[in-house]
């Protein structure tokens, strides 16, 4: 098999620390690189990415029979079997069972509880002169949302955050070893996640109720392993994910001088936000594996290889975005694939999007300084945020 390798100094913790160089430098010298390592096919071009997510007979995002497969492992393997690794026409019957909930118009409605979520974190800092933005905020204000919707108690949200961690925060150097390493940890999180919501779901039989548990234990429509997976999901897309965009937006405002101008409306907000999905995507690879041979990128890829494909790259094309390595909050247009592209096209990016305008908003409404001190940065995984993003502030009020 043709194979470049990348440059060594990039292939450890700085190409994790700094993945955007590393990302330039193969979308100009090999855009489509199998990694003798990870045993995996590496897409970076906008192009290349964007056809892997939409032809999605070719790339299959069967996980559940294709790392079963990979790694040999038996029924019990670490996944649960849900939308987002179905193929049509399972995948059809999946969304569609849910899909109204996240319509635009459905969450435009939950916009007053959100703000007033937003509030209640907001008001437990507001005297503080020392704040950080994601323990304090951008980590409880989805998963408070989330669970709300689902219609469960979000005390148990560290909780929530331990199975995230381990179920989908995967390391992007996942050799065959270092997966079988972490599998006993997933096996555990998943097992306790199913525990935890078949006895809600049995406890929500009769319910009446308007909630997303009650809504898929009232289903016929799904067998029991989909209607735990549903609930997984939703529990888990959604937060990680959100709290990485909300400091990651504080991060990329700061680090480029225009807080004040997103709090005074100089820069519209939403449109600022959008960038930071570009710039700093808090996914930054799906993963794929192809259903027969395929030559993308002047590469032939045989049948059941697996693919990473890297939006965050995608999102830094420059046959796609001008100065595509500058943060540049008035882009328009942005055709950034941040949320995916195709059939599986994020379910909540209604919802994301309207919980990080508010976010911000009330953010930057109660501070008028907002200054970042040193932090650690987290190394890449398929996600791409920070563990802590401890800041210096001053109310406004
Ligand atoms: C799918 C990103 C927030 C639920 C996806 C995909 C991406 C993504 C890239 C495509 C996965 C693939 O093609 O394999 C994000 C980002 C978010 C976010 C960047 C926040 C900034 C949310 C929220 C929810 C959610 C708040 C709410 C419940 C889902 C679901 C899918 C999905 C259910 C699977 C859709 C399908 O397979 O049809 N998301 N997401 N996400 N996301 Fe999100």
């Amino acid at each position: 098999m043709p194979s470049v390798q990348p440059p060594a100094a990039l292939r450890s913790r700085e190409r994790q620390l700094a993945p955007f160089e590393w990302y330039a430098k193969m979308r100009q010298e090999a855009p489509v690189h199998y990694d003798e390592q990870r045993k995996v096919w590496d897409v970076f071009g906008h192009e290349d990415v964007d056809r892997v997510l939409t032809d999605y007979e070719l790339f299959t995002s069967d996980m559940v029979s294709t790392e079963a497969a990979r790694f040999g492992d038996d029924e019990d393997h670490p996944f649960f079997r849900t939308m987002i690794s179905a193929d049509p026409p399972e995948h059809g019957r999946l969304r569609g069972f849910v899909a109204d909930r996240f319509s635009p118009g459905m969450i435009r409605e939950y916009r007053p509880r959100i703000e007033a979520v937003a509030a209640e974190f907001i008001d437990r800092v507001a005297d503080a002169n020392r704040i950080d933005i994601v323990d304090d905020f951008a980590y409880p204000l989805p998963v408070t949302v989330i669970a709300e919707l689902l219609g469960i108690p979000s005390e148990r949200r560290d909780q929530f955050k331990a199975w995230s961690d381990t179920l989908i925060a995967r390391p992007i150097e996942d050799t065959k070893a270092a997966v079988k390493e972490t599998q006993t940890h997933r096996k555990r999180a998943k097992q306790e996640m199913r525990e935890y919501f078949s006895t809600l779901l049995d406890g929500r039989a009769d319910s009446e109720d308007d909630d997303l548990v009650t809504l898929t234990a009232t289903t016929d429509e799904l067998t029991r392993e989909e209607k735990t997976g549903f609930c997984t999901l939703l529990l888990l897309a959604g937060n990680v994910t959100t709290t990485n965009l909300i400091t990651n937006a504080v991060w990329c405002f700061e680090e480029q001088g225009v807080t004040d101008a997103v709090r005074t409306g100089a820069v519209d907000r939403t449109q600022a936000i959008e960038e930071v999905l570009r710039y700093r995507s808090p996914v930054q690879a799906l993963r794929r594996t192809t259903t027969d041979a395929v030559e993308i990128g002047g590469q032939r890829i045989d049948a059941g290889e697996v693919i990473t494909a890297w939006i965050g790259s995608a999102n830094r094309d420059s046959e796609i975005f001008d100065a595509a390595a500058e943060f540049r909050p008035e882009r328009s247009p942005n055709p950034h694939i941040a949320f995916g592209k195709g059939i599986h096209y994020c379910l909540g990016a209604s919802l994301a999007r309207i919980e990080a305008d508010i976010a911000l908003k009330a953010l930057l409404d109660q501070f008028e300084v907002l200054s970042l001190e040193e932090s650690e940065k987290t190394p890449l995984k398929s996600l791409y945020g920070v563990k802590e993003l401890p800041c210096r502030v001053e109310s406004g009020h």
